[in-house]
């Protein structure tokens, strides 16, 4: 039995100075000021991290948005955080959005997180492969900045050939797929949508995996995705680890816990939804 817990979403903040406030970074500190701080606690993160760290899983996976506006402060925080989560080689991150707000910071991630998004051979790149038991994580990074009033992703044709190696490598283990973006989005997400995601779609098609995990749409999701000969891969969407309460059509913060075994011929996955009740409390 080998346990994943999946989190996501923190958007941990930092008061930026007032020299950062040019561009898209100002329109999101508007954004901020005005709702999104009165969602995003971080006393709930630390519930929520205080309940899985008892739950003890084996691995942890981050699926993006850690900071908020890609500030020096926020990935210094963030990493802070992931040192309170557990030792690098047992917590996985990708990317997202966020954590590349603005052209001048696609590489903090890389600088800041660097030990916890590099593969089993050392090597900083997407993706990379991690093997945990009978378990593989290959993890995705859809993180470019974007625009004003935008919130895309993109995989991009390199990573994407590359991912068809590394489910093809891993073949036979029970394979998790991490990316931040959905692999589909309604119409009125067009903005905020991962932008080849049919060629994903494709690749997956193809290829095979057991389990896709994202975040970005900070709500509990559940949808199937065509495998090859005719098979179905779940994907499984995780809320924000830090939400306050409902807001919109996003839930209040949860995570999830993925009990994964081999039974017989077959592999068997129980998912166990954790979240933050009306009154603080966090539970199944
Ligand atoms: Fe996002």
């Amino acid at each position: 039995m080998f346990v994943l817990a999946h989190l996501s979403d923190l958007h941990l903040a930092s008061l930026p100075r007032i020299s950062n406030l040019v561009g898209k970074r100002g329109l999101g500190f508007v954004n901020w000021q005005r709702k999104r701080k009165f969602i995003h606690r971080r006393d709930v993160l630390d519930a929520i991290t205080h309940d899985l760290s008892a739950q003890a899983p084996d691995h942890i996976a981050v699926t993006g948005d850690l900071v908020n506006l890609s500030l020096p402060a926020e990935y210094t925080q963030a990493k802070q955080w992931l040192q309170t989560l557990g030792d690098p080689s047992d917590v996985t991150i990708v990317p997202g959005n966020h954590d590349a707000y603005v052209g001048t910071a696609a590489r903090s991630p890389a600088a800041f997180w660097g030990d916890y998004m590099r593969g089993d051979d050392g090597i900083e790149r997407f993706p990379f492969i991690r093997r945990r038991g009978n378990v593989a994580l290959i993890a995705l990074s859809t993180a470019v900045p974007t625009g004003p009033f935008m919130a895309t992703g993109r995989l991009g044709q390199r990573q994407l050939a590359s991912f068809a190696n590394a489910l093809e490598q891993t073949r036979g283990n029970f394979r998790v797929v991490l990316i931040h973006h959905p692999p589909k989005s309604p119409p009125r997400r067009f903005l905020r949508r991962l932008t080849d995601a049919a060629s994903f779609r494709g690749v997956l098609a193809e290829g095979g995996a057991e389990l896709v995990l994202h975040g970005h749409d900070h709500r509990r999701s559940f949808t199937w995705l065509q495998g090859p000969e005719g098979g179905k891969i779940p994907v499984v969407g995780v809320p924000s680890a830090s939400a306050r309460a409902r807001h919109g059509d996003e839930d209040r913060a949860g995570y999830h816990l993925f009990r994964i075994d081999r039974a017989g011929d077959a592999w068997r996955c129980e998912m166990i939804a954790r979240e933050r009740a009306v009154d603080g409390t966090i539970r199944e």
